[in-house]
């Protein structure tokens, strides 16, 4: 019964996949363009499921996005590793509720190894906790639900039980460059986004450890501090060491990192200098789906207090026996997929060594893409490239027309953003599969469109 859709499934990734390094990388494609193609009344009988597949397949191919290719710099996007991909194939097939172990032993076991194995690569201690969920965003979200339970149990309140509403909240401390979905991470937690107090950044992005500590010296009572590995637009991570120093005296503080893709520096021995320290936070948000290569969606809540993270997560109910090995006691979802499988199956593809080299040579991808583009006298790159960003601005063109030329070209993929309150150009090299040749021909394609634009 399966065998048919498997095969139109198996042929249509084959082609997809055959097909990703030298498709246009994302051109722009209007709404209506897509809606036309797709959008149709629910049919009142159903249909073939050969058919529904293959119609689909035809609907959906121009706005798909060679996001999974060597040549997408978009935002920080990776690509599924084979051995990935694979066992995201085999984690559908067998459709296992990794909710709990009485679900899917398979699933929780499998999840208990990748979970050592990640703390072992990022050098994080081998006793934390960790929470397979969706990404960075649910996974900073988790983190701080364990750092406000735990903070506010300190002060005799439990949060779970009796709310908010007349709690004494601790005070939130963040960089002024905290990632967005941080941001949010604190607005669903209820300890609203604009509350927290802001500790001004250096030139990359970095929280300053100076201003962490006058700041803190005008604070009383818990503190929760949230800092960050890997600035979205500079990579550059906050001075972990110096942080937690300035926290060291003070018993009821949480220090929180989101390292959504920054934090897997720790498993480069080259790259792990810049992320020095992080190891002695209490709680870390990083993402599966960027830098190692598994597919969308999977991210890890890394807490060192477990039963902080439990007791914030904790779903319990008569029918529901929640044990230590329950997948679902770490994050907030209940019934969800085996995602750490190809988290598994992507790590022991690569091995420690493969994850170091795949680090390491988007770090010199990224390296050579800004020498190569700031040989060009009208492109200014304005970060250290010390990771895999690279920030860039032409000097007198548009920051945006070039990002939409070099989008309608298709060539590679880059996007935009704001710094130093101008738009600039945000190139992002985090895919196992991107080549040397690949940087070189998007670099020279973005030059050739520079030099056919006209100056402002
Ligand atoms: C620093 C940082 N935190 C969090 C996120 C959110 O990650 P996700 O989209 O996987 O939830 C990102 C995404 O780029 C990020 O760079």
């Amino acid at each position: 019964m399966f065998d048919d859709v498997l095969d139109r499934a198996r042929r249509w990734a084959g082609d997809w996949l055959a097909g990703l390094g030298e498709r246009p990388v994302g051109v722009p494609v209007a709404p209506a363009t897509m809606r036309a193609r797709i959008d149709a009344e629910l049919p009142e009988e159903g249909e073939p499921a050969s058919r529904v597949l293959d119609d689909l397949a035809a609907a959906i191919e121009p706005g798909l996005v060679a996001s999974a290719g060597p040549r997408y710099f978009g935002f920080v996007t990776g690509g599924a590793l084979p051995a990935a991909l694979g066992a995201d194939w085999m984690v559908t097939a067998a459709d296992q509720n990794a909710a709990l172990y009485a679900m899917s032993p398979a699933a929780a076991v499998v999840e208990e190894t990748a979970a050592r194995w990640v703390l072992d690569l990022l050098g994080l201690p081998g006793d934390a906790t960790v929470g397979f969920g969706t990404g960075a965003q649910m996974a900073n979200v988790s983190c701080l639900a364990a750092a406000r339970r735990a903070l506010l149990l300190g002060q005799g309140w439990d949060v779970e039980s009796d709310g908010l509403a007349g709690a004494p909240v601790p005070t939130v401390v963040i960089g002024e460059q905290a990632h967005a979905t941080l941001l949010q991470a604190l607005r669903l937690l209820g300890f609203g986004s604009g509350r927290a107090v802001r500790v001004p950044v250096d030139d990359q992005g970095r929280m300053r450890a100076d201003a962490l500590r006058a700041r803190l010296d005008d604070l009383d009572g818990p503190v929760l501090v949230c800092a960050q590995a890997g600035n979205v637009d500079t990579g550059a991570s906050d001075p972990f060491a110096a942080i937690a120093d300035a926290l060291a005296a003070r018993p009821d503080a949480w220090l929180h990192v989101d390292g959504a893709f920054g934090l897997w520096a720790a498993a480069a021995p080259g790259r792990r200098h810049l992320v020095a320290g992080v190891e002695r936070a209490d709680s870390w948000a990083v993402d599966a789906h960027k830098w190692p290569g598994v597919p969308y969606d999977c991210g890890m809540a890394v807490v060192r207090d477990g039963a902080a993270l439990a007791g914030a997560l904790t779903t319990s109910a008569a029918y529901i026996g929640f044990g230590e090995l329950d997948p679902s006691s770490r994050v907030p979802e209940s019934s969800r997929r085996a995602r750490a499988t190809p988290v598994y199956a992507a790590l022991r593809s690569l091995g420690r060594r493969g994850v170091a080299d795949l680090v390491e040579r988007c770090c010199a991808l990224a390296r050579q893409a800004a020498d190569e583009l700031a040989r060009h006298p009208e492109i200014e790159v304005l970060n250290a490239v010390e990771l895999n960003q690279v920030l860039f601005r032409p000097r007198r063109l548009d920051a945006r027309e070039l990002a939409a030329a070099v989008q309608r070209d298709g060539t590679c993929w880059i996007g935009t953003t704001v710094w130093d309150g101008r738009p600039a150009l945000r190139l992002s090299v985090s895919n196992w599969s991107t080549t040397r040749e690949d940087i070189t021909r998007s670099t020279d394609r973005v030059l050739a469109l520079v030099d056919a634009a006209r100056p402002r």
